[in-house]
């Protein structure tokens, strides 16, 4: 009987002192199983997994397309600012995808370093990107007169130039493929000016129209382009506001609307999805 030791790979069996050309025979076939076997991951990874990159995936919307997407078998990537949140989803699912690649990167994406250096980190681990969700964002109404100037810009920042950044750092993997689909988190807001809109209501009719011009460029390479207008959807941008959660949307319906707009046919988009509560906007 061979000894048995325990390698990173597998079992092996150990040098077949006793077992002369049996035993060598025996070890060329196992590390050429052992071979193969990596060789056909590399290939699994290169070849047939999708890869999605989410921006402020941490809760909310980003969260449960993340979670839905890693469901169906995606690899994902995903940045938020507290670590610890990245911390604790890295943990949560690798154990429940193991198949997947995942990539969590803290970032500010208010800040063109640090949504980049995202970008960057995407770049050197994924083959390619199938999904892109420009999801991070945030909600900050008030009225321009008497405002600090640095609100607008940081909200300018968060909502509209981090997709501007990342969409053009991450287009030239997907245009080598001919495919990709790019989905912008607009708002009803991108649609209808609200009384005290302030900020928000500029930010998101700004990122709808890069949306529209973006599907525009990449139409002859085959990248589709996806608007979502959102009205309320029950995540904690409305931690506070005494509305129940049966008002709202739910996030997960972002989310399964992202799916089935992913698994259009090839040659159908759809350009622009207005989803909003049964009951109509708050
Ligand atoms: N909920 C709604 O009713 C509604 C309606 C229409 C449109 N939307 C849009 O949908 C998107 C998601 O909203 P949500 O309600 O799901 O938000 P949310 O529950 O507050 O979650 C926001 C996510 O983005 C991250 N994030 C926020 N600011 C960030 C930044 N500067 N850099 C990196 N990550 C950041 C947050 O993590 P950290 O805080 O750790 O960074 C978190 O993971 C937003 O663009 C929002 O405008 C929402």
């Amino acid at each position: 009987m061979l000894n048995e030791v325990e390698s990173k790979g597998g079992i092996f069996t150990a040098a077949p002192v006793h077992y002369g050309f049996r035993g060598i025979c025996i070890i060329i076939v196992q590390w050429w199983t052992f071979l193969a076997k990596c060789n056909l991951i590399h290939l699994y990874n290169r070849f047939i997994m999708k890869y999605a990159v989410i921006t402020g995936a941490t809760r909310g919307i980003g969260k449960a397309i993340g979670e839905k997407l890693l469901a169906e078998g995606f690899s994902l990537a995903v940045c938020a600012r507290t670590k610890k949140d990245l911390v604790a989803l890295e943990k949560k699912w690798k154990v429940a995808y193991p198949a997947a690649t995942i990539i969590v990167y803290r970032a500010d994406v208010g800040n063109k370093d640090e949504v980049t250096g995202f970008g960057d980190a995407v770049l050197s681990k994924f083959p390619r990107v199938d999904i892109l969700v420009n999801n991070a964002g945030v909600y900050m109404q008030g009225l321009f007169e008497g405002e600090r100037e640095e609100r607008f810009e940081t909200v300018m920042r968060i909502n509209l130039y981090s997709a501007y950044y990342l969409t053009r750092q991450l287009l030239p993997v997907m245009k080598k493929k001919k495919s990709g689909h790019i989905f912008n988190m607009c708002s009803v807001a991108s649609l209808k000016a609200y009384p005290g809109g302030g900020i928000y209501g500029i930010s998101k009719y700004a990122l709808l129209g890069f949306s529209e011009n973006l599907r525009e460029e990449l139409r002859p390479h085959l990248i589709k382009v996806t608007s979502l207008c959102l009205g309320a959807t029950d995540t904690d941008t409305w931690e506070g506001s005494g509305i129940p959660a049966e008002r709202m949307m739910a996030a997960d319906d972002v989310a399964d609307t992202v799916w089935s707009v992913y698994n259009l046919s090839k040659g159908a988009n759809a350009d622009t999805i207005i989803m909003r509560p049964v009951k109509g906007d708050l």
